[in-house]
């Protein structure tokens, strides 16, 4: 087989994951947003801290898997495609707003989360409950618009729309 046909395969691979990753870790994004966290403004403080805590527990990991591989078969799509000067040229925005989405979301789940967020959850639910709700809501909701908006501009622009 030529290296051509194999870089080619490799690239095909790269996408097919990249999408996987993707649908696993923002439509987990949206079940949190969209049903999750609103389920969660009828309950008690304590409770919903203790459910939401035992969520995180679960997704963080799974959510750190797949924003992983979407990086590396993304880097791959790059080096497959020869994509890096799209980097320099303003029509490819929806590329600068891919990878923006992707540091954004990394940096949450790597260091702000775990760091500063998961202290400032537990202590503002003890305190202002409903505030602290409404505003991780509102976060999660910024996030998921913002996601979506990346996933719909990468489609649509690679394809020629914009
Ligand atoms: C550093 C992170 C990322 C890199 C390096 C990267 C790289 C790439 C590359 C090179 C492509 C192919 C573009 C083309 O065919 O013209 C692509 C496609 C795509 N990316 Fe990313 N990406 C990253 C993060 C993300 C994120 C965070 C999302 C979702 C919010 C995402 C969703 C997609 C989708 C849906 C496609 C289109 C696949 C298709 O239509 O075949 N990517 N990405």
């Amino acid at each position: 087989m030529s290296d051509a046909l194999l870089l080619a395969e490799g690239e095909a691979v790269a996408r097919a994951i990249h999408v996987l990753a993707v649908v696993v870790w923002i439509g987990s994004v949206w079940l949190v947003t969209m049903v999750l966290l609103p389920a969660m403004r009828q309950k008690p403080p304590e409770q919903w801290t203790r459910e939401f805590d035992a969520i995180e527990h679960r997704f963080a990991p799974q959510a750190r898997v797949a924003v992983l591989l979407v990086l590396l078969s993304g880097l791959y799509m790059l080096y497959a495609d020869n994509l890096w000067d799209r980097f320099e040229q303003g029509a490819f925005w929806w590329m600068h707003l891919m990878v923006g989405v992707w540091l954004l979301f990394a940096a949450l789940l790597f260091v702000i989360e775990p760091l500063v967020f998961r202290h400032v959850v537990h202590r503002g639910a003890a305190s202002s409950p409903r505030r602290t709700l409404a505003l991780m809501l509102w976060l999660h909701r910024v996030m998921l618009g913002l996601a979506l908006a990346a996933i719909f501009a990468v489609v649509a622009g690679s394809r020629g729309l914009f």
